[in-house]
């Protein structure tokens, strides 16, 4: 199976977590784009009751136009599942997340839902975070360049702006993400708490202990980790 059949093979162990009367957490990335029609699917033929919260503007317009009821994250207290995609997971269940620049909506709908599942294939998995993957961190444009400056002075490490085409990419939050390559010394949760601290960083791409289930696809089967 190539990777997006492994994806796809996550979706049913995911879809029997959806119940009727739900308020979802909608994930964003390739992984959830492929997600949110087999949602819709089960919303028609079992008839549910389904609200959608959406972490990014390109999910909520895929969902919208399934015809899923899709409400702005402002009018809910609560939400019952989150299903979202990650680019590595750690044997704790630590994410990196944001190799779409949508982490900051995804932390605030991942990390208040009552339960969050992440749908990867096997090649996400690590050691350790930063193994595979740069560490996305959001950043307010005005002072971005100061910002990357601390970072790299920090550790020594490569700071990048994020670029798409060739111009700098600009989240939904009209901000910039700077990519930041760890290495295995770098320990998860004093990186996150030295970058919230900095003026002008919004959020980081860490997702630490807020994950329930890892669902895997590999060539073997559907691998479920559970916290
Ligand atoms: C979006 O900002 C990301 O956090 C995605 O959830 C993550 O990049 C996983 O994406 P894929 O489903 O495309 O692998």
């Amino acid at each position: 199976m190539n990777k997006k059949q492994l994806k796809i093979s996550t979706f049913s162990d995911a879809l029997s977590q959806i119940t009727d009367g739900m308020i979802l957490g909608i994930g964003s990335g390739s992984t959830i784009e492929l997600l949110v029609p087999k949602i819709a699917e089960k919303i028609e033929h079992e008839q549910l009751s389904i609200t959608g919260v959406c972490t990014s503007n390109k999910t909520a317009y895929i969902a919208k136009n399934l015809g899923m009821h899709i409400i702005d994250v402002n009018d809910v207290d609560y939400i019952d599942l989150a299903i979202d995609g990650a680019d590595e997971v750690d044997p704790q269940l630590n994410l990196i997340k944001g190799g779409g620049g949508a982490l900051f909506r995804e932390k605030v709908i991942d990390a208040m839902a009552e339960r969050f599942i992440v749908l990867a294939d096997d090649s996400k998995l690590v050691d350790y975070l930063g193994e595979t993957f740069k560490l996305p961190v959001e950043v307010d444009k005005f002072n971005w360049l100061l910002v990357a400056k601390k970072i790299e002075a920090y550790g020594q490490l490569q700071v990048e702006r994020r670029l798409a085409n060739d111009i700098p990419f600009v989240t939904d939050n009209g901000n910039y993400i700077l990519d930041i390559t760890l290495n295995h010394t770098i320990d998860p949760y004093e990186m996150h708490e030295f970058l919230i601290h900095l003026v002008g960083v919004l959020e980081t791409g860490y997702f630490l202990d807020v994950t329930d289930q890892v669902i895997i696809g590999t060539q073997n089967g559907v691998n479920i980790i559970n916290k």
